[in-house]
Parts: C-alpha cells; structure tokens; sequence
C-alpha cells in the first residue's frame, strides 16, 4: 500500500471560461493532516469540488489509493471514500440532527450500518445525542458545524475533505472544531482542510500547500511553512 491516498497531477479546472486551477501537483499522504492555505479567492473552494468530483477537470487527472478517478462521478467517489464538508457547513435547516446524518450514512456501502454509524456519531458528539430531534437551524453555529462533520463521517469516509470549518465561529469553539478534527485522524481518517485560520491549522496539520492565484506557491511540513517568511507576512501578520 502507498503512503499516497490522494494524488493530483497537473490539474486544471475553473467555471466556463473562468481558469481558476492552472496545474495543481499535490499528494495527500495516508493518515495525515494536510493543510491548504491561500487568500480568498486563490481556488482553495474550487480545489476541493475538483477533488469530490462537483466539477470536472479541463486538464490533468486524479487518483485515490493509486486508482484514476479524474472522470468519476461525485457519487461514485464518495462510495470509495471521499467525502466533502463544504464551506458554509449546508446542513439541512429544517431536518433534525437525526434527519442529518441519515442523510449522510444514505450511500449504499454503509447503508445497512447507518444505526451503528449514529450511535457511534452520538459517542464522539455528545451534544448532537442531546439535540437529535431538535431542527439543524436552532442548534449554535458550533454545533452545525460539528453536525456537519458527522454527517460527513457517516459515510465512513477515507478521506474527509474539510472547506473553512473554522468559518464565522468563535475562537473557543473554533479551539474545539479543531480539537474533534484531530480526534477523527487519530481513528485512521486521512483529513484534507482548507482553511483561513492560518496560524492554528499550521500548529495541527502535518504538511502544507499554498495556493496562490491558481498555482501552488509552497509546500512543506507545516512546521516548515510556519517559519517560511513569506507566509509569515502574508498570512500570518507577522
Ligand atoms: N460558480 C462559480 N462560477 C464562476 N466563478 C466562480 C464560481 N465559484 C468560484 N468562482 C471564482 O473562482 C475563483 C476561485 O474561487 P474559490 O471559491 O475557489 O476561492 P477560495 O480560495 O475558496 O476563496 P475563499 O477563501 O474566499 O473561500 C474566484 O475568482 C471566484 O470568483
Ligand atoms: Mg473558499
């Protein structure tokens, strides 16, 4: 088996006529926390739809634990694994916290285990057990978030592809989104994150890339990238 579970090889992709990605080369190593930093705008959002398979690519190709999935379907790459919490969190406002995940376990490889997965998603939140028949929108934006994490590992996910999770929260919850984030590595999930909470995410990701207009500009063990001065100005305000 290779240490590589997510490859992209020169990949391209945008919105018509809009080039957003121009040749992205990363890997994602199996059981690490990798991180991808940039400035609004830099094609970080556009990056992880290319890789859950929400738009196509216009040049280069994917692959997952050595298999080519650059034309797969969204569907088709989540029952091998891959699976996408997106910016904004988009749970479903009037379904109840229960409603949610099932929603999420609703894939044919983890079907027939979906009361087993919302126990066990009921052991890792707590609070979401307390709040299962309540509706999505009255829960705290800390606590949607962390619904929306469960309900991206109810699909029992390989690979869990995390957009902003840090997005319009507090810094104490944010401390505790991070927190589970590490807690899900540690059960063998492999976590790809973007995010713009630049300093904290160094402090737990293993590696790094920064995405600048498109094109990949640095990359490194966090710790590496943390210290690199351009960073450190650009993202940082050091
Ligand atoms: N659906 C779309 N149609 C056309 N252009 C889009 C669309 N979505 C994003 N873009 C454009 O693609 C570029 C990259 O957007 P993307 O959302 O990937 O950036 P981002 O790095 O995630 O930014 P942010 O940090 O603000 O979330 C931007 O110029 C954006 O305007
Ligand atoms: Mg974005």
């Amino acid at each position: 088996m290779s240490d590589t579970l997510l490859e992209l090889k020169n990949v391209s992709a945008g919105y018509g006529e809009v080039k957003v990605l121009k040749g992205v080369s990363l890997k994602v190593r199996r059981g690490s926390i990798t991180a991808l930093i940039g400035a609004n705008g830099a094609g970080k959002t556009t990056l992880m739809r290319v890789v859950s398979g929400l738009i196509p690519v216009t040049q280069g190709t994917l692959a997952l634990d050595a298999v080519d999935i650059t034309r797969e379907a969204s569907s088709v790459r989540v029952e091998r694994g891959i699976s996408l919490i997106p910016e904004g969190r988009l749970i479903f406002p009037d379904f109840s916290v229960e409603e949610n995940l099932k929603i999420g376990g609703y894939i044919s490889r983890v079907r027939s285990r979906q009361s087993e997965l919302i126990k066990q998603m009921y052991r890792f939140f707590p609070r979401l057990e307390e709040r299962r028949n309540q509706a999505g929108e009255t829960l705290s934006g800390g606590e949607q978030q962390m619904l929306a994490i469960a309900r991206g590992l109810m699909a029992d996910p390989r690979l869990l592809l995390l957009d902003e999770p840090s997005l319009g929260l507090a810094p104490q919850v944010v401390a505790q989104v991070f927190e589970k984030i590490q807690e899900v590595r540690s059960k063998g999930v492999t976590v790809f994150i973007v995010e713009q909470d630049v300093r904290s995410t160094l402090a737990f990701a293993d590696y790094a890339y920064v995405l600048e207009n498109g094109e990949l500009q640095l990359e490194g063990p966090a710790a590496d990238v943390r210290e690199n001065p351009k960073v450190k100005e650009s993202y940082l305000g050091l």
